[in-house]
């Protein structure tokens, strides 16, 4: 998607690419290596980190010699302060009550001290390796990620995963890492991403094409399933951070505790889908609404606000000739459609966007998220098809070509 947007944008090289919502960084990522600048923004600080790892440079044999030192450094292991945290592991009191631990203690243990050893490193080698230390700690992890959650590994107890699986782990995570290293460009990517909120940063300078991927209105938290990285990076290292950093994401879960919105002029489409969820809710027996949150339909006012407010603040950075690519979702609530492309077109069109396109990309045949999941198993769900979209707005009037 980004390299077909910078062709249909004719951009020239040196040109600004920007993604508010920057994830693991595609966006930055493909625009530097075809020759733009790729700026972004991300609140998360360990996708942040991942992003920013990834745009940088490296030399692959001083990269596999950093982790190898990095792993004979570690053979005795060292104390790791998440092994009494949380649920972190079997030591932890948590833990104890739940019987059940997200790590076994040999890999904490390993993983520390392989981690103190990367203070020694070059900066030059210290993010990727640690990187790669993060990635393969969750590969020898009792849990993994599975669509919204991390969920226990089948067996994981019978599993008895520990040092051993972290080296390994370790080991094949970094030999990716070099082989990627050989082809990439030996010239440093010009690339950058920055820390923070998107609805309150602004981006430093202008951009000619905007191309993002919003948290979709899913009430999926994404402060929630990287926590583990989160902590073993110590990004954050209590839980006042780690509710602090929920507070700042996007309001599409109803997870934290935001203020409630106030805007709700997004349009007809909006108003249409909002009053048939809200009659939806209010003709729910009592059964279902116990499985039901009742701030789902603020959630999804609270997301198109913010949306609302991204999008006007783009528009002000953008270039005279830029153009903006979303690709979104609809969701589901009680077997209610949202129809998020077409609300998303009717707000930007409102915020100085010149709609150009709402495009089908897929329709999504199974949900993962909790959105329609209580009404799904009835025989009586005809269940609303989900699908992503790319939305594409102008700036100004295109010439033509
Ligand atoms: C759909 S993902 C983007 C995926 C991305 N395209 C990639 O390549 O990985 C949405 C991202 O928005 C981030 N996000 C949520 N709220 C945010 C906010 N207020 N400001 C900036 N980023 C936010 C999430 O942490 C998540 O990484």
């Amino acid at each position: 998607v980004v390299q077909h947007a910078a062709t249909d944008a004719g951009l020239e090289l040196g040109d600004t690419i920007y993604d508010p919502f920057s994830g693991s960084g595609t966006t930055a990522l493909t625009a530097a290596s075809d020759g733009y600048v790729g700026k972004g923004a991300e609140v998360n600080p360990f996708l942040r980190f991942v992003a920013q790892t990834k745009v940088s440079k490296g030399h692959p044999e001083r990269f596999s010699d950093a982790v190898e030192e990095c792993l004979d450094a570690a053979k005795t292991g060292a104390d790791c302060w998440l092994e009494e945290f949380s649920t972190f592991s079997s030591k932890a009191e948590k833990a104890k009550a739940r019987g059940k631990w997200l790590f076994n203690g040999s890999v904490l243990k390993t993983f520390q001290g392989t981690w103190d050893h990367t203070k020694k490193l070059p900066k030059s080698e210290k993010a990727l390796v640690r990187l790669c230390l993060i990635g393969g700690a969750m590969d020898a992890a009792n849990a993994e990620k599975d669509g919204k959650c991390l969920r226990y590994k089948r067996n994981w107890k019978a599993l008895r995963l520990g040092k051993d699986d972290f080296v390994d782990a370790v080991r094949a995570r970094s030999k990716l890492v070099a082989e990627d290293l050989e082809v990439t460009s030996a010239t440093p990517l010009n690339a950058n991403i920055e820390l923070g909120d998107s609805r309150r940063i602004a981006i430093d300078g202008s951009f000619d094409l905007c191309v993002t991927s919003p948290p979709y209105l899913n009430s999926f938290d994404y402060t929630d399933v990287y926590r583990p990285e989160l902590f073993l990076g110590g990004f954050v290292s209590n839980m006042k951070q780690l509710r602090d950093l929920r507070q700042a994401t996007l309001r599409s879960h109803v997870q934290a505790s935001w203020k409630d919105p106030v805007q709700a002029d997004f349009g007809k489409t909006y108003s249409d889908a909002i009053a048939r969820l809200n009659e939806k809710v209010a003709s729910l027996d009592a059964n279902d609404a116990g499985l039901w949150d009742k701030r789902i339909p603020m959630m999804a006012q609270a997301y198109f606000e913010d949306m609302s407010t991204v999008l006007k603040s783009l528009r002000r950075k953008a270039k005279a000739g830029a153009s903006l690519w979303l690709v979104v979702s609809t969701s589901a609530y009680a077997g209610v459609e949202l129809p998020v492309d077409l609300i998303i077109a009717d707000i930007g069109a409102s915020n100085g966007w010149l709609l150009r396109d709402v495009h089908v990309l897929r329709h999504l045949r199974r949900v993962s998220c909790q959105q329609w999941n209580e009404l799904r198993d009835r025989p009586d769900a005809s269940g609303p098809h989900l699908r992503e979209s790319l939305v594409v707005f102008d700036a100004a009037p295109r010439k033509r070509k």
